[in-house]
């Protein structure tokens, strides 16, 4: 199967309800979503839900991922532990639109205390629907992770 249309999404406590919010509205415009949980207000870890997100990644399981926590820091320093992930933590449109176009981010990564639900969903459509524009990206990206 395919996975050019197929959302992984993870949250914790914090970040959940939002999450859930996203996941259904990326079925709604025909994306398959896994969902890695968590899927209650039960205060939880949110590494164990990035690195859930970034292993289905690693595996060819998804194209993209999302992850939401209070501010979408944690998230994105335990998803960036993965060498095969490029995870943004993005606030707004502008910021989700460069993530993708000259980091060809593969998760991101949102704060539900400081973005606001229709931000988040604007950056969600944004994520979903913006290709990375390549060329001299493509240079930098291979030097993302540290020399061996
Ligand atoms: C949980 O209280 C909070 O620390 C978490 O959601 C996130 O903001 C961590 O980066």
């Amino acid at each position: 199967m395919s996975t050019a249309r197929i959302i992984a999404v993870g949250a914790d406590h914090a970040g959940y309800l939002l999450k859930d919010q996203l996941a259904q509205a990326a079925r709604d415009v025909g994306w398959t979503v896994i969902d890695c949980g968590t899927n209650g207000p039960a205060s939880v870890d949110y590494p164990d839900f990035a690195h859930a997100v970034s292993d289905r990644i690693e595996a060819g399981d998804a194209k993209l991922g999302l992850l939401v926590c209070g501010t979408g820091i944690g998230m994105a320093l335990a998803a960036n532990r993965h060498p095969a992930v490029r995870c943004a933590q993005v606030r707004d449109a502008t910021e989700t639109r460069l993530a993708r176009q000259h980091n060809n981010a593969n998760i991101i990564a949102l704060g539900a205390r400081l973005t606001g639900d229709a931000v988040a969903l604007d950056c969600l459509t944004i994520f979903l629907t913006t290709d990375y524009e390549g060329g001299r990206h493509d240079r930098r990206l291979a030097k993302l992770n540290p020399p061996t």
